[in-house]
């Protein structure tokens, strides 16, 4: 059997420096397109000796069409980092911006109203509804959102058709595979108009081959307009990124161009 096509090579018009200016804030100005902008972004749980420094100042920039790998060890900061930039979480100290919008500036309906058009979110643990079938599942963002029921349904049947499971649309998740679940959620955090994808080890459960074809979905989105980023613990899936950050104890350690010094990080991580 021939390879199935592998990782995208590194494409170079995604790779243009940022503008090395400096805004009001003292820090390295945001980018007009960028998508995601972190901004010494620091997470701290609880207080006094008991504080947990699960991010301590990570800065991190992803435009339209990258996709930015963060890898590093269990605890380092992944999945804050991601929570953070995903607005489902703040900051206790630095700023987190999409599309422009600083986060904090929001109150709760304009996030969640934020959350709901412009972040896909796939989650380490899918969160899929089980009283609702895949179609539901995938329309309910739409539907919250004020879509009507029959076009959030047609955009529906449009991810799940994205993602290889247009007929199994109406079947509820106990009765989809593990990996056709994560292709649910994977549809759900694509259908719309999302500008951000953000996305915690969504090939964890998955066989190689699945997890190769959900790489290649994401991959197909980013490259027609949105940014991304994914939380991996495999240098294979790291290399369909355009960058790859990696993270140790809430800090950035390295990045890297992909395929190139993956392999070494990850020998020195101690995993
Ligand atoms: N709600 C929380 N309360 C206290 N500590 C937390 C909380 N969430 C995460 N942490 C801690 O923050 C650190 C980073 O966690 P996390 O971002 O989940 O790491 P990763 O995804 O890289 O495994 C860990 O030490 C973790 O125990
Ligand atoms: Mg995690």
């Amino acid at each position: 059997m021939s390879t199935v096509s592998g990782p995208v090579p590194a494409t170079p018009d995604h790779g243009a420096p940022p503008p090395a200016d400096v805004d009001a804030s003292g820090l390295p100005g945001s980018p007009a397109d960028a998508v995601l902008d972190l901004r010494d972004v620091h997470r701290t749980h609880g207080t006094g000796p008991a504080a947990v420094h699960a991010l301590r100042g990570v800065s991190l920039v992803v435009r339209p069409g990258e996709l930015v790998a963060v890898m590093g060890p269990s605890g380092s900061g992944k999945s804050t980092l991601l929570t953070l930039a995903g607005g489902l979480d703040s900051p206790t100290a630095g700023e987190v911006r999409v599309e422009g919008q600083p986060l904090h500036a929001l109150d709760r309906r304009g996030l969640a109203r934020l959350r709901r058009r412009r972040i896909g979110y796939i989650f380490q643990n899918l969160n899929l509804i089980g009283g609702l079938t895949a179609v539901e599942n995938v329309a309910l963002p739409l539907e919250l959102d004020g879509t009507g029921v029959r076009r959030a349904r047609r955009l529906a049947l449009a991810a799940l058709t994205e993602v290889g499971l247009s007929e199994l649309g109406d079947r509820f998740p106990d009765q989809l595979s593990g990996g056709q679940q994560q292709r649910v959620a994977i549809a759900r955090a694509l259908v719309g108009e999302r500008r951000l994808v953000l996305a915690d080890e969504p090939t964890g459960a998955l066989d190689s081959q699945t997890g190769e074809a959900v790489l290649r979905l994401l991959r197909r989105r980013i490259d027609a307009g949105a940014a991304g980023v994914l939380v991996t613990h495999e240098a294979r899936h790291a290399a369909w990124a355009d960058r790859v950050v990696f993270l140790r104890d809430g800090v950035t350690v390295d990045s890297t161009a992909p395929l190139v010094g993956v392999e070494t990080l990850l020998a020195g991580s101690g995993r």
